[in-house]
C-alpha cells in the first residue's frame, strides 16, 4: 500500500508545503517572503504574518501540483522546531487542523533532521541515497555542525559553531561590504570573479570538531576598516578578490574539521546541508574533498539546500512508517538539538 505524506515547513520566512508518495517527490511549493528586505533581516513578527496569508494557496498548490486531493493524504507532517516561534506557530496549528478535520495522524519534523534526510527525497525511483552511517556537513544561517547519522532518527552532532554559524559569517561580512541581505548568494557571485589569495583572514584554532566563526568576521571588518582610511573606495574596487578569498577562508574551515570527522569515524560517505550548501564554491571543494579521499559524496540540488517542506515530507514519511506520531497538544520550540 503507498503511502503519501503532505509536508509543511514554516520555521523562519519561507513558506513552503510539499507531497512524497512512497519516498518520490510528488510537489515541494515554496512562497519566499520578500517584505523582509528592506530591513536587512528577518522580522520575525512580518514572517508570521506572512506565513498567515500564504499558507493555505501553497499547500493548496502542493496538493493540485501533486494531482491529488486532501482525501489522498495518509498523513501531515510539520516542523515543530528550531525556528521563530510566532512562524512555527501558524505551520504548526494549520497542520493539526487538517490533520484533525482529516481524521489522519500528525507527524513533527525537527527542522535540522529534515535538513539531513533531504538527501533521500528522490524525484526518480532510481535516484541513489546515501548508505548509513554518513557523515552531514550541516551548514546554514543558524547551524554549523558536523552530524554522524546512523539512521534516520539516529544522529549525533560531533561539532558545532561555539558562536557564528557559516551562513553568519558571509551574511554580516557582506553587509560590512554593503550587499545586500542575505548576503551569501552575493558573495558567492562575486567570487567567482575574484582572487581568492589576494587577502588573508583569521582562521580559529579551536579544539575537537567544533567551529567558530567570529574571528574571521572581526578580522574581515578591520581588514575593511583600516583600509576606508587610507581609500574611501577600497569595497567598490577589490569587491571580488574581497569576496573570493572570504569564501576561500570559510571553506577552509569547513573542510579542516570535516577532514578531522573523517578521519576519527572512519565513516566514508560525507553529505552536505543547509542554506550554505548551496554555495558553488563549497560544492565544489566538498566534492573535490570526496573525490581525492576516495569517499562518497552527496551534494543536494540547489533546490533542496535552503529550507523546504520536501524535506520535512520526508523525514515524516519514515516517521509515519515507524507509527511515531505527534500528540496534538504537541507546541512548538524554538531550540532543540539533534
Ligand atoms: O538553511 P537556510 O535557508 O536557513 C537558515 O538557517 O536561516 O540558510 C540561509 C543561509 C543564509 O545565511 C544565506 O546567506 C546562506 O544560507 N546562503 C548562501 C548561499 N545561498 C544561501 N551562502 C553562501 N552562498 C550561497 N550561494
Amino acid at each position: 500500500m503507498s503511502v503519501t505524506i503532505l509536508g509543511i515547513e514554516s520555521s523562519c520566512d519561507d513558506t513552503s508545503a510539499a507531497v512524497i508518495r512512497d519516498g518520490l517527490l510528488l510537489s515541494n511549493v515554496i512562497a519566499s517572503q520578500s517584505v523582509h528586505e528592506e530591513y536587512g533581516g528577518v522580522v520575525p513578527e512580518l514572517a508570521s504574518r506572512a506565513h498567515q496569508q500564504n499558507i493555505v494557496p501553497v499547500v493548496d498548490a502542493a496538493l493540485r501540483r501533486a494531482g491529488i486531493t486532501a482525501a489522498d493524504l495518509d498523513a501531515i507532517a510539520f516542523t515543530r522546531g528550531p525556528g521563530l516561534l510566532g512562524s512555527l506557530l501558524v505551520g504548526t496549528s494549520f497542520a493539526k487542523g487538517m490533520s484533525l478535520g482529516l481524521r489522519i495522524p500528525l507527524v513533527d519534523v525537527n527542522h535540522l533532521h529534515g535538513h539531513v534526510l533531504s538527501h533521500f527525497v528522490k524525484k526518480q525511483p532510481d535516484d541513489v541515497t546515501p548508505a548509513y552511517p554518513f557523515l552531514c556537513l550541516l551548514i546554514s544561517g543558524g547551524n554549523s555542525q558536523i552530524i554522524l547519522v546512523r539512521d534516520y532518527n539516529d544522529m549525533e552532532i560531533l561539532g558545532r559553531t561555539i558562536d557564528d554559524a557559516a551562513g553568519e559569517a558571509f551574511d554580516k561580512c557582506a553587509k560590512v561590504m554593503g550587499l545586500p541581505y542575505p548576503g551569501g548568494p552575493h558573495i558567492d557571485r562575486l567570487a567567482a570573479e575574484g582572487d581568492p589569495k589576494r587577502f588573508r583572514f583569521a582562521k580559529p584554532h579551536i579544539p575537537g570538531l567544533d567551529y567558530s566563526f567570529s574571528g574571521l568576521k572581526t578580522s574581515f571588518l578591520y581588514t575593511l576598516r583600516d583600509a576606508r582610511k587610507t581609500d574611501p573606495d577600497f569595497v567598490e574596487k577589490n569587491k571580488a578578490d574581497l569576496a573570493a578569498s572570504l569564501q576561500a577562508t570559510i571553506i577552509d574551515i569547513l573542510l579542516h574539521k570535516l577532514s578531522k570527522a573523517v578521519e576519527q569515524t572512519g565513516v566514508r560517505t560525507v553529505a552536505i546541508g543547509g542554506g550554505v550548501s548551496a554555495n558553488s564554491g563549497v560544492r565544489a571543494a566538498v566534492a573535490d574533498f570526496c573525490e581525492r579521499r576516495g569517499l562518497t559524496a552527496f551534494i543536494p540540488e540547489r533546490a533542496f539546500t535552503t529550507d523546504n517542506a520536501a524535506m520535512v515530507a520526508i523525514a515524516g514519511y519514515y516517521k509515519y512508517l515507524d507509527k511515531d506520531f505527534c500528540p496534538y497538544s504537541a507546541t512548538p520550540y524554538a531550540r532543540v538539538s539533534i
